[in-house]
């Protein structure tokens, strides 16, 4: 077996929801940050969204102070980007944002901005770079949208598994494989790192890790809800174990 280079993101935002759903002190977010790095995490993931409905600034401020490599999703917002730049995250992560969504549901359409919306978009990111942040875009697994990623200057594009993980489920996520495949290819061809996230689990992780030029993995929802029952040091060394003996 080869050890994998893949890189492992665990988003806290669950644990985050816990404490906010009561209003308490607990759980500590900084014990959170310390077991997810000391189990294996590469970087703490966290999205503040506009609702605050799971983070909370201070949550993000007392993460950044903690953790090692921070990973902020964040709308494409004049709010999150003077959040962002007062936080300075080592990378940065664009999500599209609807208030009645469960979660992020599908990627960024970039296909939909217009010429000043673009240059808004390439304003922002390059502010992000300024203060050394590597730039990503959650997007769909289609040329179109890596190319757009591209011409607007992100570093590396965090390809939505979604679809696949729902498709997963069905028996049936050949086609959507397929397409993520063809986008990492394209996307490494342009020279941007090729992330993915959305919907993993212990199950479908399998198949993703063999995507080509894979950087990085964003999964936390399977990893909270594993916790309840195994405790999060050992749901992360399970992912972790899953995504080191990949050959
Ligand atoms: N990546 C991005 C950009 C996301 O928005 C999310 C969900 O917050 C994830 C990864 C993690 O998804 P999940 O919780 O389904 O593992």
């Amino acid at each position: 077996m080869t050890k994998s280079s893949v890189l492992l993101g665990v988003n806290i935002d669950h644990i985050a929801f816990i404490k906010k759903s009561r209003e308490t002190s607990y759980p500590s977010l900084e014990q959170a940050v310390k077991i997810c790095e000391q189990s294996g995490a590469d970087s703490i993931t966290i999205h503040l969204r506009e609702d605050r409905r799971h983070i909370q600034d201070e949550d993000a401020k007392t993460i950044r102070g903690c953790c090692d490599k921070l990973n902020f999703e964040m709308a494409n917002t004049d709010e999150m980007i003077a959040f962002a730049l007062k936080l300075k995250p080592d990378f940065c992560c664009f999500v599209p944002e609807k208030r009645d969504e469960k979660t992020t549901e599908g990627g960024l359409a970039l296909n939909e901005l217009n010429k000043t919306d673009e240059k808004i978009f390439k304003e922002n990111i390059e502010m992000l770079k300024s203060i050394g942040a590597e730039v990503s875009l959650f997007i769909d697994p289609n040329r179109e949208s890596i190319e757009k990623s591209k011409y607007l200057g992100a570093t590396s594009v965090e390809l939505h598994t979604g679809q696949y993980a729902i498709d997963y489920e069905l028996g049936n996520h050949e086609d959507e494989y397929n397409k993520l495949v063809d986008a990492a290819n394209l996307a490494n061809s342009l020279t941007l790192k090729v992330n993915a996230g959305h919907g993993l689990n212990y199950d479908n992780l399998g198949q993703i890790l063999k995507l080509p030029h894979l950087n990085e993995l964003n999964i936390g929802h399977a990893i909270i809800a594993e916790s309840v029952f195994i405790g999060l040091d050992d749901a992360i060394k399970k992912i972790r174990r899953i995504i080191d003996n990949c050959d």
